[in-house]
């Protein structure tokens, strides 16, 4: 089967050109000039005329069927991975979970029980590492070697749950530093954070907005600054941030980066588009849509323009949605009257490629920025570059044609995701998801759904070759 991309505007992180692009089975196999391509004759041709052509979403954080907080994220790898397809996203970064006291080996073979036969796009796994001890130690080694799981999550929050202590990460570090594997970080000081909450409960201050106010951004900025010093006395192990949400984490890594640190990090949409007042302060439980940690930050401060900004100098190198969804009803509703019971989590794994694609609209991103972020370098940072996030000759067909000229309006009425409200109702896209081309196969084309669940195959990665 041969398949022509043709007429678009291939985007990559170096440029733009005028390419046709020609798709042998699974891969691509040239970038075509158009006066060339009219001489071949393909098997289907796909029309990009006036489109944009950009590597397949790559969504490097996402949490399908996540137990938390006494329940689990909404989606399935099925409905998540459908709803990821839909949005231009072609393979996903999920995270297999090592709950404390459990043996490593076992987290993962549960992830591969509920993802395998169910996925619609391709996916890998991190590893969440719930309790470091020796046998995860070693566990590192053997799921770096054997299983293609080259990153690993550790949490300086959420005490009691997955919860590690700076001997625990420092451990982690230095094996990671020896296997050659990436320390990913949710850098908020737990410990601390735990004492306000109980502080606030006690004075009656129940609402979803005191999440935020528990968490403040200085706690995300300490706690930043420790694992980059860990990381440092660790002898450099390359350590990646996740969700970062706050100025003074991003000015910890902005330093570490300046010293020519192994030192990345990733925001999310959310943080660049909701604030602790609009969203998480919604009257009532309403806020509750928008608990997810870390949280959503004030507008009357610089966090969203200078997320922006770290975009733009690569300080933040990748966008990812830390898609885990709960539904309001009989989810999100548990903290009625507690925001401490609320689940935390939000759902976007649909809306990355858009959302991002604003940035270029709005004058933040060039078009090469947004390609790589969205797809390019968590191809790159995560071991899959350059069998992913690149329209290349010998990369898989993993394809988004792109409209610049059609509109996307956001909301619970039209999204496919597993839940019963939008974190970004009503929000209007100056772009479109047109065709979605998965290893070579339509998957979605003039808004019809053409893929389905089983098809998507699980990626084992190599280490990261994003390191200096
Ligand atoms: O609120 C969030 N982020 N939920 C998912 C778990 C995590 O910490 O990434
Ligand atoms: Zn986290
Ligand atoms: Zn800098
Ligand atoms: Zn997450």
């Amino acid at each position: 089967m041969t398949l022509l991309v043709k007429g678009g505007t291939v985007i990559g992180p170096t440029g733009t050109q005028l390419a046709d692009v020609l798709v042998q089975g699974e891969k691509i196999v040239a970038l075509l000039d158009p006066l060339f391509s009219a001489t071949i004759t393909p098997d289907e041709v796909v029309d990009a005329a006036g489109k944009y052509v950009i590597p397949g979403g790559i969504d490097a954080h996402t949490h399908m069927e996540l137990p938390f907080g006494g329940t689990a994220a909404s989606d399935t790898f099925d409905t998540g991975t459908r709803a990821a397809a839909w949005g231009g996203t072609t393979t996903i970064i999920d995270f297999a979970v090592q709950k404390t006291g459990d043996v490593v080996q076992d987290g993962l073979a549960a992830w591969h029980a509920k993802a395998e036969g169910n996925c619609h796009i391709d996916y890998a796994f991190h590893m969440i590492l719930g309790g470091v001890d020796n046998d995860a130690l070693k566990a590192m080694d053997q799921l770096v070697v054997d299983e293609g799981i080259t990153s690993f999550k550790l949490f300086m929050a959420y005490p009691g749950v997955f919860y590690s202590d700076d001997g625990q990460i420092l451990r982690a570090m230095q094996t990671a530093r020896e296997n050659g594997a990436m320390i990913m970080m949710h850098a908020e000081n737990g410990i601390a954070i735990d004492v306000l909450v109980q502080q606030a409960l006690a004075r009656g201050e129940t609402d979803p907005i005191y999440h935020g106010i528990t968490r403040p951004a200085a706690l995300e900025a300490e706690a930043t600054s420790r694992a980059i010093a860990l990381a440092e006395v660790a002898k450099d192990c390359p350590l990646y941030i996740v969700h970062l949400s706050a100025s003074g984490a991003l000015e910890a890594v902005a330093h570490a980066r300046d010293a020519g640190r192994n030192v990345f990090a990733e925001t999310c949409p959310q943080y660049l588009y909701l604030t602790l007042e609009d969203q998480l302060g919604a009257p009532g439980f309403e806020g509750a849509k928008w608990v997810c940690s870390t949280p959503l930050r004030s507008k009357h401060e610089s966090h969203a323009k200078d997320l922006w900004k770290g975009l733009r100098s690569n300080d933040l190198a990748i966008v990812s949605t830390d898609h885990c969804p709960f539904c309001m009803k009989d989810q999100k509703e548990l903290g009625v009257g507690d925001f401490s019971k609320i689940p935390n989590g939000i759902g976007g794994v649909e809306h990355r490629v858009d959302l991002i694609y604003q940035g270029v609209v709005d004058g933040q991103l060039s078009l090469e920025r947004w390609v790589e972020t969205i797809s390019t370098t968590p191809a790159r940072m995560f071991g899959l570059y350059p069998q992913k996030g690149i329209v290349a000759p010998g990369s898989d067909a993993d394809l988004v044609i792109y409209d610049p000229n059609g509109t996307t309006r956001i909301g619970v009425g039209t999204h496919h995701m597993n839940m019963d409200y939008s974190a970004y109702e009503g929000v209007e896209i100056q772009g479109r998801v047109g065709t979605v081309i998965s290893r070579g196969e339509v998957i979605v084309a003039d808004g019809n759904y053409h893929g389905r669940k089983g098809r998507g195959r699980y990626l084992k990665r190599g280490l990261s070759t994003y390191l200096v």
